[in-house]
């Protein structure tokens, strides 16, 4: 008996050390299973040298030796006594730069950037990693490691890379007792209560992810702020994280909320004219910077469902960003001033509220204020049209604001992989100035000349083992740092980097889970949101189908306010003879948006209330195709089902099991917005559900009675 418990405990240990909990992320620099390429690398890197020293050039040294060890079974360690190496750190102002006439220019690299090229050295072959900073030279070491991981060629290299977007930040909706909003992977990170005293090594571990994709700024505190953590005490705590994270190039940021001067100040008005308030805020600002130098800034949402504002005192957007920008700009910080405001009182259609407020005010902020956008003019829904006020206020930096957590789109338990969302926001046209006139030239600042430019993610992570709940979640922090990097990046580029990092190199099973991932963001539209619908999911905590949601103390936040179905047709007019959203986007874009015709089928129902026996492209009626798209996503979540058990015995079998789990749920849960959205509108359409589909097992009211106390995210604000 005894004996058998020591075999259990010594098997335990030992399973548990090899765990493939997904923590490693996509840093996993397991040995390269490829002899022929295995071979091939050991022979080109021998050695490196690092040119220099810092805490940031420590951490390149520390990542070469652990990349280089794991990946090709050899101790290559830093050859300090050399005088050149196989591989070569070094910056552009080095005097080994000025000797070899490498074929790059620096002027074509920016502050951030790298380039990678292989030269000779005393006759011998070296790769040289060149940049402008040290943070230059960490991107390049973890840009040199992925093209291993991937099993790249190496050989002739000749690659260079600067970041698009200034600022790459990363949002966390983590509150101070470490509930993160809409977070589906655990807590938040921080550990308020043992920071500053227990550095916690998974700060280190998050800062090396993100600096691994070139994330260098992170908003560490909920939106829905709490004017505590301006306080002496956190930001002792705060300071302790900016200090580890400052190395990996990473600048901690904080929420600002607007009401602190009354809150923990003692004023009696947070009023943003008012000298006492704005002379608070310098001190507030003036005291942060003694505990964290090269602190960021602040991002701030004011006047947006129930948070303090300028508007309480009859001060605009404006007035509140500028007094906080001045305070910030000695110190070189930033305000990103949150976008996402729509008023109850106000009757006009919700997506026409945001760009009413701050359209007039484009030209009165200071040069260190960017306003803060969410892709779309709602709030992250499964699909939006771009929001209209990218490329209308040519006068302001526009910071982008993607949603990484996947609050309307599935949780954490649904592999729905975001970057064609993004993409397809980045790379819509605005028209504003022309054909060609991106999103992504709004935000990259090409458009319209800025050179404060940023891009924000709110972030999956949260204390789980594997940070992000499903370990596909994980390729959604991935791609939003690698597309902040780099906008012009294909979604499927970016896939595949992720899937040989982080799964497999074999090409079958990369083809295979490279199909899935692409499909699975227009998958989860299909059985949640077709045809342009939206808004059409639980109450409160967003969890599952509630197209049924009316009654609630705002219209805006019922589900019948957004698809309007009725015994005629479904769908939100938003042409001129409805809300006319579609006049805040420039002339082109509503012509196409406008017509019936052009309107692309995934925007129809955003744009057009339409009637029932429309007829779509496809031939069929519109209740047919709406029918079709439901039941289309739901099978091809089985699909994906399949094609992920096809995989069995090829994947370690704890990562298998997680991600099998997890899409049992997600069809289950894709049938069950099936069932419910067809059956709902059903009721108005009253129509048959078409031949050859199945009928859902159970009537609409059994659908409409089910409850989730466990779903993640109840609040008791919505
Ligand atoms: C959504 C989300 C809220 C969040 C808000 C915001 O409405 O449900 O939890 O606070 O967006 O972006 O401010």
């Amino acid at each position: 008996m005894k004996r058998l418990f020591l075999i259990l405990i010594v098997s335990l240990i030992f399973f548990s050390s090899h765990a493939e909990d997904g923590y490693r992320l996509w840093l996993r620099y397991d040995k390269i299973n490829n002899p022929v390429k295995l071979e091939s690398y050991q022979k080109l890197i021998t050695d490196f040298i690092i040119d220099g020293e810092s805490p940031t050039l420590l951490l390149a040294r520390k990542e070469l030796e652990a990349g280089l060890k794991g990946l090709l079974e050899q101790d290559i360690t830093h050859a300090s006594n050399k005088e050149t190496a196989s591989l070569m750190l070094t910056k552009f102002s080095s005097p080994r730069i000025k000797q070899l006439k490498l074929n790059i220019n620096p002027d074509h690299i920016s502050a951030e950037g790298f380039s990678i090229v292989t030269t000779t050295v005393n006759k011998n072959k070296s790769i040289m990693i060149v940049a402008h900073s040290d943070v230059g030279l960490l991107y390049g070491t973890f840009h040199f490691l992925k093209l291993i991981q991937t099993q790249s060629d190496i050989d002739n290299i000749s690659f260079e890379t600067s970041p698009k977007i200034k600022h790459r930040i990363l949002n966390h909706w983590d509150n101070l007792d470490r509930t993160v909003e809409r977070g589906y992977a655990g807590f938040s990170l921080w550990d308020w209560h043992k920071l500053p005293d227990y550095i916690d090594p998974r700060y280190h571990d998050y800062a090396r992810a993100n600096a691994s994709i070139g994330i260098n700024g992170t908003v560490l505190t909920n939106v829905n702020a709490n004017a505590q953590i301006l306080t002496e005490q956190y930001l002792e705590k705060v300071a302790a994280l900016a200090n580890i994270f400052r190395p990996y190039g990473i600048k901690v940021y904080l929420t600002a909320r607007f009401s602190a001067p009354v809150e923990i100040g003692k004023l009696t008005t947070a009023d943003p004219l008012d000298t006492e308030v704005r002379q608070w805020w310098k001190n507030k600002i003036d005291e942060i910077y003694q505990h964290v130098p090269d602190f960021g800034g602040f991002v701030v949402k004011a006047n947006s469902e129930g948070q303090p504002g300028p508007q309480n005192y009859k001060r605009n957007h404006a007035d509140g960003a500028n007094m906080l920008a001045e305070a910030l700009a000695p110190h070189n910080g930033i305000v990103m001033w949150r976008a996402f405001v729509y008023d109850n009182e106000v009757p006009i259609d919700r997506v026409k509220q945001a760009q009413n407020e701050f359209k007039p005010l484009d030209g009165s902020f200071k040069s260190n204020v960017l306003v803060q956008v969410k892709n779309g003019p709602l709030d992250f829904q499964p699909r939006e049209p771009f929001h209209p006020l990218f490329g209308a206020m040519p006068k302001t930096p526009l910071i982008m604001e993607f949603q990484i957590t996947q609050e309307y789109l599935g949780f954490a338990t649904h592999l729905v992989y975001l970057a064609p969302l993004f993409k397809e926001c980045l790379d819509s046209d605005t028209y504003t100035k022309g054909k060609g006139s991106t999103v992504s030239k709004v935000i990259d600042g090409s458009l319209d000349n800025h050179t404060l430019t940023g891009i924000a993610g709110v972030a999956n992570i949260g204390n789980d083992r594997n940070w992000t709940g499903h370990i596909f979640g994980q390729s959604n922090w991935y791609a939003f740092g690698r597309l902040a990097w780099d906008h012009q990046l294909t979604s499927e580029q970016i896939a595949e980097e992720w899937i040989r990092m982080t799964l497999s190199n074999e090409a079958s099973i990369v083809d295979k889970l490279k199909k899935m991932m692409m499909g699975s963001r227009e998958i989860a539209v299909q059985y949640m949101t077709p045809l342009g619908l939206h808004h059409i999911m639980g109450w409160n905590h967003h969890y599952g189908p509630g197209p049924w949601i009316k009654d609630k103390p705002r219209a805006d936040w019922t589900s019948v306010y957004y698809h309007q179905a009725e015994q005629n047709g479904i769908g939100f007019n938003r042409t001129t003879t409805g809300s006319n959203a579609l006049e805040q986007y420039s002339k082109p874009v509503q012509e196409i948006y406008g017509s019936l015709e052009k309107c692309p089928e995934e925007f129809l129902l955003w744009f057009h209330h339409v009637k029932w026996d429309h007829k779509m492209k496809s031939g069929r009626t519109l209740w047919d195709e709406l029918c079709l798209k439901y039941y289309q996503g739901a099978d091809s979540v089985r699909w994906m089902k399949n094609e992920w058990n096809s995989l069995q015995g090829k994947i370690d079998e704890e990562r298998f099991n997680h991600v099998n789990g997890f899409l049992n749920i997600q069809h289950k849960e894709a049938l069950l917005w099936r069932n419910s959205c067809v059956l709902y509108f059903q009721t108005f359409s009253k129509k048959e559900i078409p031949e050859g589909l199945e009928k859902p097992d159970k009537p609409l009211a059994y659908y409409e009675a089910l409850e989730f106390p466990f779903a993640p995210g109840i609040k008791p604000r919505w």
